[in-house]
C-alpha cells in the first residue's frame, strides 16, 4: 500500500444512517475506494441523535452492522465510533459510551442553526464530566466567523476535523487555512456517505491535488500546507484513539 491514512469521519456502516449506504454492497465498494486512495483505517462514525435514539440500541445496531461488513470480506481496519449531535442536555447522557474505539475521543456535530452560547457550554460540560477529547466534525461546514471559531478552539483539548473533498475548492481554502491557524490539532475525514453524491474523496490529499493546478490558481501551496498540518495531527490523534480509557464503564 502506498499510504496508510486514517479516515476519522466516515458513514461506512450499512443501514446505520438515514443518509448513508443503501446496502452492504455499497459499503464494501466504499471501503475498496478508500483503500485505493491510501486509507488503511476507517473510523466508522454513524449519526447519533440523542433525542431520538437509545444508546444501547445504537451500540447493538453498530456492532451488528460492523460484523456484517467485516464478514463481507473487507480487508481494512474499521474502528467503531459515532457522530454525536450536540444539544442542551448532552451532558446528562452517557456520551462516554459513544467514543471512538475504547478511547476517550468523541466526534461531535454542531446542529445546523445559528450559533448559540449553549453549544460551547454543552460540549465543555460533557467533556469535563467524562474527561473526553472532543473532535468537532466538519468544522468548515458551519462557516463560523473568526471569533466564534476561536471560542470553539478554546474548548479544552478540542480537535477540529475538516472534510477532504473541500480541499479541491478554491473558495474553501481560505476557510480551511483559518481553521488551521487556531492553534488546535486538525484532522481529516472523508465524511463519505455513499458511492453516489457523497463518495470517498481521500485521494484529494494525494496526487489528485497536483492534477488541479488551475483550480487552485496559487492556492496549491496553502492546500499542501493544510494537508501537512493535518497529517501531523492525524498521527497524534491516532495514538489517542488507540489508547483505551482505563475507567470506561460500558
Ligand atoms: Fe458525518
Amino acid at each position: 500500500m502506498k499510504n496508510a491514512y486514517i479516515d476519522f469521519h466516515c458513514h461506512i456502516l450499512p443501514g446505520m444512517d438515514f443518509d448513508g449506504t443503501d446496502d452492504i454492497k455499497e459499503s464494501v465498494a466504499m471501503c475498496k475506494t478508500l483503500k485505493s486512495q491510501g486509507v488503511a483505517t476507517i473510523c466508522a462514525t454513524p449519526h447519533f441523535y440523542p433525542w431520538n435514539d437509545d444508546v444501547d440500541a445504537f451500540l447493538q445496531r453498530r456492532e451488528r452492522t460492523l460484523k456484517d461488513l467485516l464478514s463481507a470480506g473487507v480487508d481494512m481496519e474499521i474502528i467503531p465510533g459515532a457522530e454525536v449531535q450536540i444539544f442542551k442536555s448532552l451532558p446528562e447522557y452517557r456520551a462516554d459510551r459513544m467514543c471512538i474505539g475504547d478511547s476517550n475521543v468523541i466526534m461531535l456535530e454542531i446542529p445546523r442553526q445559528r450559533f448559540e452560547n449553549w453549544m460551547i457550554e454543552s460540549i465543555e460540560n460533557t467533556v469535563y464530566k467524562y474527561s473526553l477529547v472532543p473532535v468537532i466534525a466538519h468544522i468548515e461546514r458551519y462557516a463560523f466567523p473568526k471569533e466564534i471559531l476561536r471560542s470553539f478552539a478554546q474548548i479544552p483539548g478540542v480537535v477540529f476535523q475538516i472534510t477532504t473533498s473541500e480541499l479541491k475548492y478554491n473558495q474553501s481554502i481560505k476557510g480551511l487555512d483559518l481553521v488551521c491557524s487556531m492553534g488546535v490539532p486538525v484532522v481529516l475525514g472523508s465524511d463519505a456517505h455513499d458511492m453516489r453524491h457523497r463518495h470517498p474523496q481521500f485521494d484529494v490529499i494525494g496526487e489528485k491535488l497536483e492534477e488541479k493546478p488551475k483550480l487552485f490558481s496559487g492556492k496549491l501551496k496553502t492546500a499542501k500546507a493544510i494537508i501537512n498540518n493535518c497529517l501531523y495531527s492525524q498521527s497524534i490523534l491516532e495514538k489517542l484513539i488507540r489508547t483505551p480509557q482505563k475507567a470506561k464503564e460500558k
